[in-house]
């Protein structure tokens, strides 16, 4: 077991007060030493260590139970730092996309400078990048003094945390501190395009959309894994799509779904261990215990609040869930990925106006 420190940011205005500096400057120099630390980002919180330094990086790998072929995202907190992590010129798309949503919940992938050690990327000779836009993550970029390489901040298989109290359920004791930041505000990971291939390719969806990508790129295509199981003879082109994702204890199964048919169809089914995981507007008409993820037509608070409610089922004991289908549009669709992953793609679908 590990001592680990729990740093609890004041708000982010306060960040150039000199306590909080104070607390930040702590942080960083135990990344700079080796060490690792979960920190707050706008998506979801990242277990960082400094990405040059491949003894930290293996631990990481330790701390989090990860595969060691997974690839991790390497932060920076400007755009200068980029060009010693890339190999060649930058895409001219890429440098587009930079322009319009760095800082902010987009990952880029790139083919790789020698200075990554191979633990970083998983062995890959790629290398993906995020400029994040929260505060606390900045400051901590700019105080290491290095890039950070940091995945979500969960034992491999769990949600990813957006709280700091979730870290602390995973990480306590297996790594050097936790800096509580408060709540992540969007909720989902990064949106993740690769330029490592012809054609800019999405792979995981997220807070930046694929309508808003094609509005700068509309060449861009989408990884089949976004919506369906990869096949055995489909190539993962991201090893963290051939991973089982976050699957509850519960046997999840998503919904498709018009308001009146989910309701029938899960009262239909309700007995002792069946929840639903619903929306806000289900909620008067159900007849079986129920976790909310927001409202039918709010894909970012679905986003928000969607691995706070995954946790949460296991921690009732749900022993079988019904989920209703969000859209697929915008934010939508990186809310549909991750439950159609926890559901190990199990769907049913339901048509108005039927009898269930
Ligand atoms: O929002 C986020 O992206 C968060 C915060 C902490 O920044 N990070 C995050 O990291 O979600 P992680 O490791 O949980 O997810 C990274 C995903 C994995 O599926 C991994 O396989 C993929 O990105 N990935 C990373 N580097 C890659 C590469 N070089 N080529 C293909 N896929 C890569
Ligand atoms: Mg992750």
């Amino acid at each position: 077991m590990k001592h680990t420190e729990l740093i609890t940011m004041e708000a982010p205005e306060l960040l150039s007060q000199p306590q909080e500096r104070r607390k930040l400057q702590a942080a960083a120099k135990l990344l700079r030493d080796g060490g690792l630390v979960a920190i707050p980002t706008e998506t979801v919180y990242g277990l960082a260590a400094d990405a040059f330094n491949p003894a930290a990086v293996a631990e990481i790998f330790r701390a989090k139970g990860r595969p060691q072929d997974n690839p991790l995202i390497v932060h920076i907190s400007s755009l200068a730092m980029l060009p010693k992590l890339i190999r060649g010129e930058l895409p001219a798309g890429a440098a587009q996309l930079a322009q319009r949503y760095w800082p902010g919940p987009l990952t880029m992938i790139f083919p790789k400078s020698s200075l990554i050690p191979d633990v970083t990327s998983g062995g890959l000779d790629t290398v993906a990048v995020r400029f994040p836009s929260h505060p606390v993550a900045q400051e901590l970029i700019r105080l290491a003094g290095v890039p950070l390489a940091a995945p979500s901040a969960n034992l491999s298989g769990k949600p990813s945390p957006t709280t700091a109290a979730h870290c602390i359920q995973d990480l306590m004791g297996r790594v050097d501190a936790i800096v509580d930041g408060g709540p992540c505000g969007v909720g989902v990971e990064s949106t993740v395009i690769s330029f490592a291939e012809e054609v800019p390719l999405l792979l995981r969806p997220g807070a930046v959309t694929l309508e808003q990508l094609r509005e700068v790129l509309p060449q861009v295509q989408v990884h089949d894994a976004v919506y369906h199981q990869l096949t055995g003879e489909e190539k993962a082109a991201s090893p963290g799509m051939k991973y089982k994702h976050y699957a509850p204890a519960a046997d999840l199964i998503l919904v498709d779904a018009p308001r009146d048919a989910f309701v029938q169809y899960v009262n239909s089914h309700a007995a002792p261990g069946v929840y639903a995981m619903c929306f806000e507007e289900d909620i008067p008409c159900l007849r079986v215990p129920y976790l909310s993820y927001g409202p039918s037509g709010e894909p970012a608070v679905q986003a928000e609040l969607l691995f706070e409610v995954l946790r949460q089922l296991d921690e009732c004991g749900a022993v079988r869930v019904y989920a209703h289908c969000p859209s697929k549009d915008g934010v939508g669709l990186a809310v549909y990925n991750r439950i159609v992953r926890s559901a190990g793609y199990q769907i049913i679908t339901l048509e108005a106006g039927k009898e269930y």
